[in-house]
């Protein structure tokens, strides 16, 4: 994951927000109160259950010919105009979305200073700590995060994997190889969406690089003033999220200029479309931008995998989807160019898939 930068970053001092939480400050600190342009409470769209396209994973793979192209047309719909879906009858054992959640809760429990033995250093992206600071003025998220590395096994830093609680280590390995499976799976049916060969996805990414990160939103007393994460699109190529059971709706989705709570749905996984993916399919499948926001009474955990290319693959829109309708988008790059940039800046929205985008000289400025 991140290299660690040659400059000290100065980030000023952290308020860790569970302890934030547990001291009940009378007001929000400062640092975690937004500009009243990024607060929550403007254009939030009326939950609608029915919005966020749902995937039943399994007539992908065992239905019947008119089911498996019903599914087919309908993931083919999320990816295009949503970005986003939630995958039901993923085939992942209840019984393992459970222990995750569980250890990973668990983990969040924990003393603070056990946690601390996990830091995670400015300018960095894995352990226990803040990720995305840059500055001392930057604007804080009302969230504790723990990210490891995981495949390939060169990213991981075995001091950052925690003893406890115990199994921790064990079910985070055995989850990623399950969460691992799915995102090939689905890579392969996205891929026939496209009018490509099953396998282009597989065969392009070499040893794909997954990482995990499980995000802990303590409640908080005033929701209308902070952000339990500031608005960004993943980096990734597919991004797995789930959703700690009876967790509060927190994540919301930018949907026609408007936020889109996701409802949601016990034991099924949110997947979203991550920048990779928009450049490869040359932005006929979009990278959403999306944010987190809290809850006054109730906390919410999520668990998000992270799944893309290997970092000296070199990634540009697919010849198949460049057309004379269809000009290139994007430039080329490898994937560790791509990855040193997301992780050295503050999450903007889309800011950072920029990096990737044509300048056209004509463009207005
Ligand atoms: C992320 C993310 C949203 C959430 O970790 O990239 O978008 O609901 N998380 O935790
Ligand atoms: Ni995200």
């Amino acid at each position: 994951m991140a290299p660690v930068p040659s400059s000290p970053i100065k980030v000023g001092h952290i308020d860790d927000v569970q302890e934030l939480r547990k001291a009940k400050p009378t007001t929000i600190p400062e640092r975690f109160v937004r500009d009243m342009n990024e607060r929550p409470t403007l254009a939030i769209a009326l939950p609608s259950l029915s919005d966020i396209p749902i995937i039943n994973f399994s007539r992908l793979v065992n239905g019947s010919k008119d089911d498996y192209q019903t599914e087919s047309l309908q993931l083919a719909r999320a990816c295009k105009e949503w970005g986003f879906f939630q995958v039901i009858n993923h085939g992942i054992n209840l019984s393992l979305i459970e222990s995750i959640e569980e250890v990973a809760k668990n983990f969040f429990m924990l003393p603070l200073e056990e946690k601390q033995k996990y830091p995670m250093a400015p300018g960095t992206v894995q352990g226990y700590g803040q990720a995305f600071v840059f500055s001392e003025d930057q604007k804080l998220d009302w969230c504790n995060m723990f990210a490891l590395g995981i495949e390939p096994p060169y990213i991981r830093n075995p001091k950052l994997w925690p003893i406890k609680p115990t199994k921790f280590g064990e079910t985070v390995d055995v989850y990623s190889r399950e969460v691992r499976k799915l995102c090939q799976n689905l890579l392969k049916y996205i891929a026939v969406t496209l009018g490509l060969k099953a396998d282009i996805f597989e065969e392009m990414f070499g040893v794909a690089v997954q990482a995990i990160r499980m995000n802990y939103y303590p409640p908080c007393s005033r929701p209308d003033l902070v952000l339990g994460l500031s608005p960004h699109s993943d980096g990734s190529a597919l991004t797995v999220l789930q959703q700690g059971n009876g967790s509060s709706v927190g994540l919301q989705i930018l949907k026609d200029n408007k936020w889109v709570p996701v409802q949601p749905i016990p034991n099924a996984l949110v997947i979203n479309i991550g920048d990779t993916l928009e450049v490869l399919t040359n932005g006929k499948y979009k990278s959403v931008e999306h944010r987190a926001v809290t809850h006054k009474e109730k906390d919410r955990l999520s668990i998000v995998t992270f799944y893309a290319p290997s970092y000296e693959i070199e990634l540009g829109p697919m010849p198949e989807l460049v057309d004379e309708k269809n000009p290139c988008n994007y430039r080329r790059y490898t994937h560790g160019e791509y990855n040193k940039h997301y992780v050295t800046n503050k999450l903007q929205g889309k800011k950072t898939l920029e990096f990737a985008k044509i300048k056209s000289n004509t463009s207005t400025v």
